[in-house]
């Protein structure tokens, strides 16, 4: 397991629609325990492959307490209600916006072992999920910010909950 290094802008991977992943094999089980380390060592509650340099359907998220969720080709399939939060990016560092997600989703993915998953999340979970997903298509948060005004650089000693 290793701690990887986080693709920042303007890295081109991150622009990049990242492929469907057909075979969750080793080097893909390296790449998910990577991840979760990563995830972990920079205290971010969600990371994308990309942004570690792989364009590939691969996420994890951490909710603070709760158990690490891996997903792999996930997909929305159902979005419900709307509110604004505050937001920032581990690949977009120093910056935070604010966005509009939805209060609640429901995503449905394959598992590190292949299984067919289903996941409905809400608030911050719901946040982590389209935020990711959104990176698997080659979309940042900022891309959501609807005025320059929405967007604003952190003080070097703020702390930030990256996805
Ligand atoms: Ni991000």
């Amino acid at each position: 397991m290793a701690v990887l290094s986080i693709c920042v802008l303007p890295d081109p991977v991150l622009r990049q629609r990242a492929k469907k992943v057909t075979t969750t094999d080793s080097s893909i089980q390296r790449l998910i325990d990577d991840m979760i380390d990563t995830m972990r060592a920079v205290s971010g509650v969600g990371l994308a492959a990309p942004q570690v340099g792989v364009p590939l359907r691969v996420a994890v998220i951490e909710i603070p307490g709760e158990e690490v969720v891996t997903l792999i080709n996930p997909e929305i399939i159902k979005r419900q209600g709307e509110r604004l939060v505050e937001e920032a990016c581990l690949s977009v560092p120093g910056y935070q916006g604010e966005v509009k997600r939805s209060i609640w989703v429901k995503v449905k993915a394959q598992d590190r072992r292949e299984k067919n998953i289903r996941l409905k999340g809400e608030e911050l979970l719901a946040q982590a999920l389209e935020h990711e997903i959104d990176h698997l298509n080659g979309i940042l948060y900022i891309d959501h910010v609807e005025s320059p005004d929405k967007l604003w650089k952190l003080l070097p000693e703020a702390s930030q909950k990256g996805l």
